[in-house]
């Protein structure tokens, strides 16, 4: 029996984390749940899971959570960093899901390292934002930290039965996005909800559009470079429009492995839950006759220059990836928010680059407060 708190349970990682978790009674419990404000769904976790703490976003959301407990549930409910940290290092959980989007997961995710939880990690942010950092106290700690990502499981399923001193270069796969066929000069006219429909994968939404701008394979590139320790210049995107190949791995000997399933999640939450062992999931195999080929193309960089913004600001190191990461967000919500055409994403994000000063070495409040300067600038420009 593995005890387990889930940051960021009603979303779409912590929905199938918590999925899982239903399939497997007999092998984890839930004891705390970590949301921003989908109480009421929260509010039906709490009900089937019986976790001893729940948080939320404020001291608003608490409140309306606690109007939807029942009369004498013994939950303890929380709100803000203190909450969150609060889930992260619950006594008497073994491993931390951290499902929460963007830089807001960096500080609890940290938080569950330092009281030595292992972590099953989808929130990719909190690497590209302070990969040596979070590695590092992972070390230190004797913490896993156990991949989420699709691409970041299959990397690691590759290289788990060879030596890392064998390796020679990752191949990191991505469907291409909705927008992989539809002509550049088109670009200025998408909508989010054009951008939110993604072909292959059920996604949230920032997530999502971060896969319409390819912005999320180069944050892949940069989450790859800290999980893995291995060089940008080792680490070359594919586009395999099947989503069929999560990633694969070649080593010295000219030997490439693969790892291949549905595009489905599941698969690779349940692995980081439960590894070293696989839980019977009664997932689908792959079709292999239906999908006729597997095929496979190189990134158009300047139809998606996003993605070679982030590979720029893997090169660069230092505060540089917590700036893209922060400047993202910034300019994803405000797409999403009808603020700005998709074609300003890029723009912004490169011209908020352009203005900042890397910090050599950076501490952890270096990076925090890189990504503060990274908000306010993009905020400007958007
Ligand atoms: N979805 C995928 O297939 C996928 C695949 C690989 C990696 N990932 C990574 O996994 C992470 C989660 O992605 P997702 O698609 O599951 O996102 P999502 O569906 O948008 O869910 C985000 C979760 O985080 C919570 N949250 C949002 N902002 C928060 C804040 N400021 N403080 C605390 N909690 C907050 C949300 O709560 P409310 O619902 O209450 O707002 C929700 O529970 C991301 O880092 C993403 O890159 C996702």
């Amino acid at each position: 029996m593995k005890n387990l708190s889930i940051l960021g349970s009603t979303g779409s990682i912590g929905r199938n984390a918590l999925k899982i978790v239903e399939q497997f009674p007999e092998r984890f419990t839930i004891k705390a749940l970590a949301a921003k404000k989908n109480i009421a769904l929260l509010a039906r976790q709490i009900g089937y899971f019986t976790p001893e703490l729940a948080v939320v976003y404020n001291e608003e959301n608490a409140a309306e959570l606690k109007k939807l407990m029942p009369a004498g549930t013994g939950i303890e409910i929380m709100y803000g960093m203190e909450g969150y940290n609060a889930a992260a290092t619950i006594s008497g959980v073994e491993m931390v899901v951290a499902a929460m989007v963007g830089a807001a997961g960096l500080m609890p995710t940290l938080s569950a390292i330092d009281a030595g939880k292992d972590i099953a990690l989808a929130n990719k942010e909190t690497l590209v934002m302070a990969g040596e950092i979070v590695v590092k106290k992972a070390l230190e700690n004797g913490v896993s930290i156990l991949p989420i990502d699709s691409e970041h499981s299959a990397i690691f399923q590759c290289i788990a039965s060879n030596r890392m001193e064998d390796l020679d270069r990752i191949f990191l796969t991505g469907s291409g996005g909705p927008f992989l066929h539809k002509g550049v000069e088109e670009f200025a006219e998408i909508r989010p909800k054009d951008a939110l429909k993604h072909p292959t994968w059920q996604m949230g939404r920032k997530i999502s559009i971060d896969s319409a701008t390819m912005m999320n394979k180069g944050l892949e590139v940069l989450e790859a470079k800290s999980l893995f320790g291995v060089s940008h210049d080792k680490i070359e995107v594919l586009i395999q429009p099947q989503s069929v190949i999560h990633s694969m791995v070649s080593f010295k000997d000219g030997s490439v492995m693969a790892q291949l399933s549905i595009p489905d999640m599941k698969g690779a939450i349940a692995y980081a839950m439960s590894y070293p062992e696989r839980l019977p999931l009664d997932q689908k195999l792959p079709d292999f006759a239906g999908i006729g080929a597997l095929t496979f193309q190189k990134p158009d960089l300047e139809k998606f220059p996003c993605l070679a913004l982030a590979y720029k600001a893997c090169e660069t190191g230092e505060t540089m990836p917590a700036v893209v990461n922060a400047a993202n967000e910034a300019v994803v919500n405000a797409f999403l928010n009808r603020r700005v055409s998709f074609t300003r994403i890029h723009e912004i994000i490169s011209e908020t680059m352009g203005c900042h000063r890397v910090v050599k070495n950076p501490t952890l409040s270096d990076i925090i407060e890189a990504d503060q300067w990274a908000r306010k600038i993009a905020e400007k420009m958007i």
